[in-house]
């Protein structure tokens, strides 16, 4: 079946994944320009964190979430997790009937326009190794130098909440000394866990010198829905929740970006 008659059910549910809360910045944004949707969401809590598996893991792990997505039916997946677009989308990208949308090569064109010489990006260690964001950003403005830093310890002080701890601040402040040794001028947070941090973060950074590719991001989803005619043009709505492993962890890490009106159901894949 071609993807756009998939879609053709408008009212289908757009599915979202991550390997935890860091999706969510993704999902807020999209919601805030689509609130006619249904939608899904699956926090891979168990496996998390992703930027520490090697490509054949996160590719075996990618399937199995884009099976279950396909039992439930979705008319799109969006990769709200930069590990996975940066590893498995090549691979992956051809064996579904949905559409699916990868964050680092949706965002890519936006970010290779900004008028500047000199960008940072964080993202976890998978995601610098693969160097998808200078490869995407770089093919199409070569003029840009990217520094890529791997932040191995940010994804675990977001899910287990300890975003104010001296330690996760030490932690945080060690990479942004890093960072500012390459005099960016805008920073990519390219991890989607990483909006969570922004409090310290602007700490030291100027808050608009740092960029959460999730406005972006949603911003090319419903362009690019929109011109499939996949958009849900009825009054339905809905959300439903699911992890892999400790619902109630999931629900207090979301706190920042999603109030969750129920535990996410707990699934295994
Ligand atoms: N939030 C994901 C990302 O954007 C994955 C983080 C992880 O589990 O390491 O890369």
């Amino acid at each position: 079946m071609d993807k756009s008659d998939k879609g053709k059910n408008k009212k289908l549910p757009i599915a979202f994944f991550d390997s935890g809360v860091g999706g969510l910045t993704v999902y807020k944004e999209v919601k805030k320009l689509l609130p006619n949707e249904n939608y899904l969401y699956f926090g891979d809590t168990l496996n998390m964190p992703y930027g520490e598996k090697t490509q054949t893991e996160l590719i075996e792990i990618a399937r199995k979430i884009f099976d279950f997505f396909k039992r439930q039916n979705v008319k799109a997946v969006v990769m709200a997790c930069n590990t996975t677009s940066a590893m498995t989308y090549d691979i992956l990208k051809n064996d579904y009937d949905f559409k699916i949308y990868p964050i680092i090569q949706s965002v890519a064109k936006v970010m290779s326009s900004l008028p500047i010489k000199k960008l940072g990006v964080f993202a976890t260690p998978a995601t610098i190794n693969s160097h998808a964001y200078s490869r995407e950003i770089n093919k199409l403005n070569p003029t840009i130098n990217v520094a890529e830093i791997a932040c191995p310890a940010w994804v675990r002080i977001v899910e287990e909440n300890r975003l104010n701890q001296p330690q996760s601040i030490e932690q945080i402040k060690e990479k942004a000394q890093e960072m500012l040794k390459n005099t960016p001028e805008k920073i990519i947070l390219g991890c989607t866990h990483y909006p969570y941090l922004t409090e310290v973060l602007n700490q030291f950074f100027n808050k608009e010198n740092l960029i959460d590719p999730s406005k972006a991001f949603a911003k090319f989803i419903k362009n690019d829905l929109e011109l499939c005619g996949l958009l849900n043009d009825t009054n339905s709505h809905s959300e439903k929740f699911y992890v892999s492993s400790n619902p109630e962890n999931f629900k207090i890490a979301s706190k920042l970006f999603c109030e969750l009106k129920e535990l996410p159901e707990l699934i295994k894949l």
